[in-house]
């Protein structure tokens, strides 16, 4: 059972359960903990651990932020926040994940909370994810459903932060959709996939 968050140094929310201690961290407060993150978030998505641990490099106050939920020593849970460009203080939420070990505890809902906390002391007002098949889990955590946005619109980073080598390759790779097929070129049939429920938390 929670029994309460409160809030340790600058970018340090610390979760009290009733035994053990919980902590959520932006993962580039603690680089020795990136390997263990990448296993985690591999252990669900499968990647290649170089793609991986490029992206989680990435981490930064300014935008993309990892966030890691700590029990000790031990990453238990990862979400990635990114700013959304062509909307005002809005982020996106995405690669929520907790230990499949710990799910069902109430962790992924301090999860949600201490990336709520650090984005609301960041000035956001919105946060937008999406989701297939996981809605009843953000509806309990306060997120309503709402109408697809542009997310190839967004960006991870602010415009303010210098641009790098490894920021042009985000760019390129969340460009934009690619042009039509032409018209005489018959569709493939392609299986019916499930759409995305897109969701919004108001802070
Ligand atoms: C989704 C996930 C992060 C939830 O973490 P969790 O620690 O199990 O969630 P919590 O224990 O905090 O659950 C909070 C509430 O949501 C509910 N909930 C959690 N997962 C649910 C699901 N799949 N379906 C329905 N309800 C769910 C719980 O019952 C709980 O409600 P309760 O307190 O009334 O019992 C975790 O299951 C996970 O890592 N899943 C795999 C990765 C994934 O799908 N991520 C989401 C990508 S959009």
């Amino acid at each position: 059972m929670v029994l309460g968050i409160f809030t340790c140094g600058l970018n340090n929310l610390i979760t009290t359960m009733k035994e053990s201690q919980y902590c959520v961290v932006p993962l580039h407060s603690r680089p020795e903990m990136i390997k263990n993150c990448c296993i985690l978030i591999n252990s669900e998505w499968p990647r290649s651990e170089t793609a991986r641990l490029r992206t989680l490099n990435m981490s930064c106050d300014d935008f993309p932020t990892c966030l890691i939920l700590l029990n000790g020593d031990r990453v238990v849970g990862h979400c990635k926040i990114s700013l959304i460009s062509s909307m005002s203080d809005s982020c996106f939420i995405e690669s929520v994940v907790i230990d499949y070990e710990r799910r069902s505890q109430g962790l992924g809902s301090i999860l949600m909370q201490g990336a709520e906390e650090y984005v609301a002391k960041k000035g956001i007002k919105n946060i937008y994810l999406t989701t297939r098949g996981q809605e009843q889990f953000y509806l309990k955590n306060g997120y309503n459903i709402c109408e697809p946005i542009n997310l190839y619109g967004y960006t991870s980073f602010i415009t303010s932060s210098p641009m790098t080598k490894e920021k042009a390759r985000y760019i390129v790779s969340a460009g934009p959709p690619p042009p039509p097929m032409p018209i005489n070129v018959k569709k493939p049939h392609l299986p019916i996939v499930s759409a995305k429920t897109y969701m919004v938390k108001k802070l």
